[in-house]
């Protein structure tokens, strides 16, 4: 049999360019383009820029009730209203919206995410207010940071 698989190769190689250039434009590109105001504009339907918006007013909410939770030292409510935005979010998140985030973005994304679920955890675990303060100033800037140099657009098709 040696030799007897000349285009195996050729396939194969094929088929890894392929998969290189689907990593590429899935996993590490999205889709996007060049905002009129210098950020990075991220393309997709109005239905996905919608539900993303929705997560993000959750996100605010959940920085609300944190605030609230923290100054009147109501741990449950630091805890639970940590959780409801935590990395769980991220699973049910739909491959095709995913697809068109750059990863940096994902990255600064997951991180928020991540964030969420440390401050629940500590706020369970030890619940010291100040502690608690510092990772929220700190999860903020992961919020400021990642408005600064992305926004979302309406692909056209
Ligand atoms: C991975 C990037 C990223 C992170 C992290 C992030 N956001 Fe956003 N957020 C965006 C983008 C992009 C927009 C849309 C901005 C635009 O199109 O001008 C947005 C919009 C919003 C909006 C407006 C929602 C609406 O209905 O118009 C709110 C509120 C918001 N974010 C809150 C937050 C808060 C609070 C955090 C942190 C806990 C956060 N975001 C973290 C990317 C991010």
């Amino acid at each position: 049999m040696k030799g007897s698989c000349k285009f195996c190769w050729l396939v194969s190689m094929a088929l890894i360019v392929a998969l290189g250039a689907m990593s590429y434009f899935f996993v590490i590109k999205g889709s996007v383009i060049k905002g009129d105001d210098g950020r990075t504009a991220i393309l997709m339907t109005s239905g996905e820029r919608n539900h993303v918006l929705g997560e993000m007013r959750g996100f605010l909410e959940a920085v609300q009730a944190i605030t609230e939770g923290i100054a009147n030292d109501d741990m449950a409510l630091v805890a639970t209203s940590a959780n409801a935005v935590g990395m769980a979010l991220v699973r049910n998140e739909s491959p095709a919206l995913l697809a068109k985030m750059p990863i940096e973005f994902k990255k600064l994304g997951f991180g928020a995410h991540t964030a969420f679920d440390d401050m629940a955890q500590e706020a369970t675990d030890i619940g010291d207010g100040k502690m608690l303060t510092a990772q929220l100033g700190d999860l903020l800037g992961r919020c400021t940071g990642c408005h600064a140099g992305y926004r979302f657009d309406i692909e056209s098709n």
